[in-house]
């Protein structure tokens, strides 16, 4: 259950927001873009972010003893970072002391760049018999004094001596949020990157990210290497269940999967894995389990329970992840079984749930995973859509590569468009079906309950000969050898029923319908090939005008790269668990209601 929300209100921005209680004041500010100067990642450790309370209140917290003078805290003044919201506030920011580095990503989202690795040059004091601190209190110290809390492992203090003396003292200090990943000799505060890593169940997706300057350094995908496994999560968790070895079998695969796309950014970059810090890694939620070698078995059935769905950071070696040794890995959150940190990552490139517009934001696969809202309110469900999306259970359905047909134009001849270019069409895949049927549905070939014409009740039109007979059941050729049949019609009002289904359920929980969204959000690499008229002409999506229909692109590696630029927008990311009711849709009965409603085609009229 979501709790009630609480009202915050930022002066002299007059910017109000409601959050979940417990939120605190420096990220509630961040959900709505305000600002707040920070240089210690919101750890009570820098002093940069106070405020003052003006309405409401907030204990003062050792934090605030110790970065703020007690006149100060007497007049209201908190570090908003530690200030925790548990009834409705009123405060005001000081203007900004620096102003922040910003990024564009994808989607033209501007994200300050605000890394959770930084890197601190410091000349340290050289230790006399009068001044004999430890070299790690040495180090903490100086830390300190430049706004930086600071906890260092044994296999870090490791190397300090000899890096220390070696280097006359002059070091850089490399955090990771608050542990020291590294210490390294003279001023490398040049050179410092992270990796996003977006795995998909088919796809990984890496992307090198320089942390200076917010631009990608390099960019490789390549297919799962737990591909020999089966196609899809749920013949992956059935491998597993064959014991503790085929666990292990599936996490190498994808580890050594994350390590071939490396080697290949460092090929091309120059960088080294020394250089690179930290992972931000997003994917299902069963991908992440195998990531981490953790049996996924339990999703597979009901009630559907995951070992884990929050965020969780570890030593990158602890899996041999190959970055720096001391680097980390970190994961963004999970909203349900079924709707992973991948979905999380799209949400937190795409704003939904955090600006007034009403949007709704699909991922088309194998699930449809669906979040719909805006800042007052979001949900997200994950609808079952089968594998017609891939082109499987389709009689001459392929995957999107060479050969197959990815667009479809009928008028008096048939128009293809085939992955590849030039080359005969083998098949089609997901995004060329939704294309077909829409076609034979805007060309009076397939009435509105799915069901083909027969050539004799067409006769005038000019692709009458093309529908035929297959194995005694109708269907329409499209190509030599590549024809749809009445049977894959039936599979993909299966697979779009189910996902408008899910939408439906959730517009009529928040009660809007198709006139109040002001966008719908295709994403996924599927989104990004499908056509936005056809989507809305089969009823996968809701009826708004076309141009209010938009694909997103890689949504997930998206919001892997700005967690990975910025502290604040990874808090947001680990806050959407709390801002999203998850709603499951088995069990439900207006999900059967819904699902037999939206079974056939909208008619042609009632779309706009
Ligand atoms: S003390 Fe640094 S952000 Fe609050």
């Amino acid at each position: 259950m979501i709790q009630r929300k609480l009202e915050v209100t930022y002066l002299p921005f007059d910017r109000t927001t409601r959050v979940p209680p417990g939120t605190t004041l420096f990220s509630a500010a961040h959900w709505i873009g305000l600002p707040i100067d920070s240089t210690c990642g919101g750890r009570g450790t820098c002093g940069k972010c106070k405020v003052r309370v003006i309405r409401g209140g907030a204990d003062a917290e050792t934090a605030d003893h110790r970065q703020l003078r007690p006149a100060e805290i007497a007049d209201g003044w908190r570090l908003s970072c530690q200030a925790r919201i548990y009834q409705d506030m009123t405060c005001e920011v000081p203007q900004l002391l620096r102003v922040p580095k910003a990024a564009t990503m994808g989607l033209g989202r501007l994200v300050i760049l605000d890394p959770n690795v930084r890197k601190v040059y410091l000349e340290l004091r050289e230790p006399t018999m009068e001044d004999q601190r430890s070299d790690v209190a040495r180090l903490k110290d100086a830390l300190t004094e430049e706004g930086h809390g600071m906890v260092a492992g044994v296999s870090v203090l490791r190397t300090m001596p000899q890096v220390f003396r070696e280097a006359g003292f002059r070091v850089t200090a490399v955090l990771a949020g608050e542990h020291l990943v590294a210490i390294e000799s003279g001023d490398t505060t040049g050179e410092c990157y992270g990796v996003a890593f977006d795995v998909g169940t088919t796809t990984l997706v890496g992307t090198l990210m320089n942390l200076r300057t917010g631009m990608a350094a390099s960019v490789l995908s390549t297919l799962n290497g737990q591909a020999p496994f089966g196609a899809d999560v749920i013949s992956r968790i059935s491998h597993g269940m064959n014991g503790p070895e085929a666990i292990q079998e599936l996490q190498e695969a994808v580890i050594g999967t994350m390590n071939t796309i490396l080697a290949e950014l460092y090929r091309d970059s120059g960088v080294s894995p020394q250089q690179t810090y930290e992972a931000v890694v997003v994917g299902n939620v069963t991908m992440l389990h195998l990531l981490f070698g953790i049996d996924p078995t339990p999703l597979s059935m009901a009630p559907f329970t995951p070992a884990f769905m929050d965020e969780l950071s570890i030593e990158a070696r602890e899996v041999g992840l190959q970055i720096h040794p001391h680097g980390y890995i970190q994961t963004l959150p999970a909203l349900g079984a079924y709707v992973g940190a991948d979905i999380v990552g799209g949400v937190l490139a795409t704003g939904v749930a955090r600006e007034d517009k009403l949007r709704v934001f699909v991922d088309v696969g194998t699930n449809g995973e669906i979040v719909l809202g805006n800042a007052q309110r979001a949900l997200a469900t994950a609808a079952p859509a089968g594998p017609a999306f891939e082109g499987s259970q389709i009689k001459c359905g392929m995957r999107a590569t060479v050969g197959a047909i990815e667009g479809v134009q009928l008028g008096d001849r048939v128009e293809l468009q085939v992955i590849g270019g030039d080359v005969p069409a083998e098949g089609i895949c997901g995004s060329g079906l939704v294309d077909a049927v829409a076609q034979l549905l805007l060309a009076g070939l397939l009435d509105y309950s799915g069901r083909f014409k027969k050539p004799e009740d067409v006769p005038d039109h000019p692709l009458h000969d093309r529908l035929i007979d297959v194995d005694g059941m109708r269907a329409f050729v499209l190509a030599d050898g590549v024809y749809l049949t009445q049977r894959d019609i039936r599979e993909l009002q299966f697979a779009k029923g189910s996902i408008a289904t899910g939408i439906k359920v959730l517009m009529d929980i928040l009660g809007v319908t198709a006139k109040d969204l002001d966008e719908v959000l295709l994403g996924g690499s599927f989104g990004s090939y499908l056509n936005p008229e056809s989507a809305k002409i089969i009823g996968l999506v809701p009826p708004v005008d076309v141009d209010r229909i938009i694909a997103v692109g890689n949504s997930a590696g998206e919001g892997a790269k700005i967690a990975l630029l910025s502290y604040r927008e990874r808090q947001v990311a680990f806050e959407l668990p709390s801002r999203i009711e998850y709603v499951e849709l088995s069990g439900r009965s207006d999900f059967n209601d819904s699902f037999i409603s939206v079974l056939a085609f909208p008619q042609l009229e009632h779309v706009p």
